[in-house]
């Protein structure tokens, strides 16, 4: 269906339930609209509607659901959105909304799904946004958000899906949240918080990916979050972490992708890594990390990509790691390691980036290098090798 939405529309005052979404329908959202007060479902999803929300929405107090994400909607989300106090559902991401969010937006208190990512909304949310406790979905991702998290969401237990990344939030992220037992995925990357992660993010037992990057959280990894027993995806990455990685890493028996880079972590690679059986990338790069590689990552037969670079790593390289399933990157550059290169490597055949540049390394490169028909990129650069470069088309 092309075409705009009729203005004759607000003539169907009987109206329950409009359904129009996935359409190529244009132009803006009557005003007549406001007529239709028995509206329960308004569904203009995904076509190329235009113009603001006309404030006449605020007539329509029976909504329950609202969805008019995948739009060019414009302008403000208008005040009198807080009239619609059923309003369970409320759908305006990818659009081109700006301005701040009505602080009436508190009296809401029934919904339980507010999706408004990519936008360009800004300003502070309202403090209490979602104080009903019913929330479950907040969807605030990529716009221009800044102040605090609400207060209202520490309480809010129902919590299951939460997206506040790539916005300029701030504040003490330990106070922004409490013990949400529903909660399985949340994103606060890419934001401006601080202060330490409180410990009762480990009665959060239902979390699964946890993903907190480009912050400037502080303190140590509380023990707490590295025994949550369903967590598959943790990103700590370009934050301000100091201490060991904590040993109870090994219990994370389901994880599939962790990236601690870009922190300032000390001590060792725990030997315990090695129980992570499902593991299939760890980003450790750009720590203070000491030691050798323990030999134990030989169980992860899962890894695809090992990145240990820029840290104080020494040792010789374990020939244990050509026998893993590597087949994305092997990055440990600027470490301290010594030796020979294993010619154990060379097994990774579908290894596409090989970087061992900035280390101590010696002797040739194995001619058995020559089989690693999947490199894309290899640097040995800045090392003490010697002899002749192995013989094929990549070489
Ligand atoms: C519908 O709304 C329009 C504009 O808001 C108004 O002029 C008109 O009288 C209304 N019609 C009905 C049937 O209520
Ligand atoms: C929201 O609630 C406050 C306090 O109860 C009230 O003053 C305000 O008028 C309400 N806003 C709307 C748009 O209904
Ligand atoms: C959260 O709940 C506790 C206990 O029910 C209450 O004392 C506190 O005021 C609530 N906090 C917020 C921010 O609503
Ligand atoms: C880890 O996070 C950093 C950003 O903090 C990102 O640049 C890097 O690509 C991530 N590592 C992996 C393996 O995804
Ligand atoms: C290898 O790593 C070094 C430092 O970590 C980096 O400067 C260099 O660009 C990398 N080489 C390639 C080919 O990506």
């Amino acid at each position: 269906i092309n075409g705009s939405i009729p203005c004759e529309i607000g003539n169907l005052v009987n109206l329950r339930d409009v359904r129009i979404s996935n359409n190529q329908i244009t132009g803006s959202i009557p005003h007549s609209i406001g007529n239709l007060t028995k509206l329960e479902g308004f569904y203009l999803l995904n076509n190329n509607i235009n113009g603001s929300i006309p404030c006449e929405v605020g007539n329509l107090v029976n909504l329950r659901d609202l969805g008019i994400s995948d739009n060019q909607i414009t302008g403000h989300i208008p005040h009198c959105i807080g009239n619609l106090t059923k309003l369970e559902t409320f759908y305006l991401n990818n659009n081109n909304l700006n301005g701040l969010l009505p602080i009436d937006m508190a009296n809401l208190t029934n919904l339980f799904d507010l999706q408004l990512f990519n936008n360009n909304l800004y300003g502070n949310l309202p403090q209490d946004l979602a104080k009903g406790g019913l929330l479950q979905h907040l969807a605030l991702g990529n716009n221009n958000f800044h102040g605090l998290i609400p207060v209202s969401l520490k309480n809010s237990t129902k919590l299951f899906r939460v997206r506040l990344d790539r916005n300029q939030f701030t504040g003490d992220v330990s106070q922004s949240f409490g013990v949400h037992p529903h909660l399985v995925y949340i994103d606060l990357s890419f934001n401006r918080l601080s202060c330490t992660l409180s410990p009762s993010w480990g009665e959060c037992l239902n979390l699964t990916s946890f993903k907190i990057s480009g912050n400037k959280i502080s303190g140590q990894i509380p023990r707490e979050i590295v025994q949550l027993p369903k967590l598959h995806f943790l990103d700590i990455s370009s934050n301000n972490f100091v201490g060991n990685i904590p040993r109870e890493f090994g219990k994370l028996s389901y994880i599939f992708q962790l990236n601690m880079s870009n922190n300032h972590l000390t001590g060792t690679v725990p030997q315990e890594f090695g129980g992570l059986s499902l593991l299939e990338v760890l980003d450790m790069s750009s720590n203070n990390l000491r030691g050798e590689i323990p030999i134990q990552l030989e169980n992860c037969i899962k890894l695809n990509s090992l990145k240990l670079s820029g840290n104080q790593l020494s040792g010789v390289i374990p020939f244990q790691l050509g026998n893993l399933n590597l087949h994305d990157v092997i990055d440990l550059s600027h470490n301290l390691f010594i030796g020979e290169m294993p010619q154990q490597l060379s097994k990774l055949m579908e290894l596409r980036e090989l970087n061992l540049s900035h280390n101590k390394l010696v002797g040739p490169i194995p001619s058995s290098f020559q089989s690693m028909t999947g490199l894309m990129s290899l640097d040995l650069s800045y090392n003490y090798l010697e002899g002749p470069v192995p013989e094929n088309h990549f070489f």
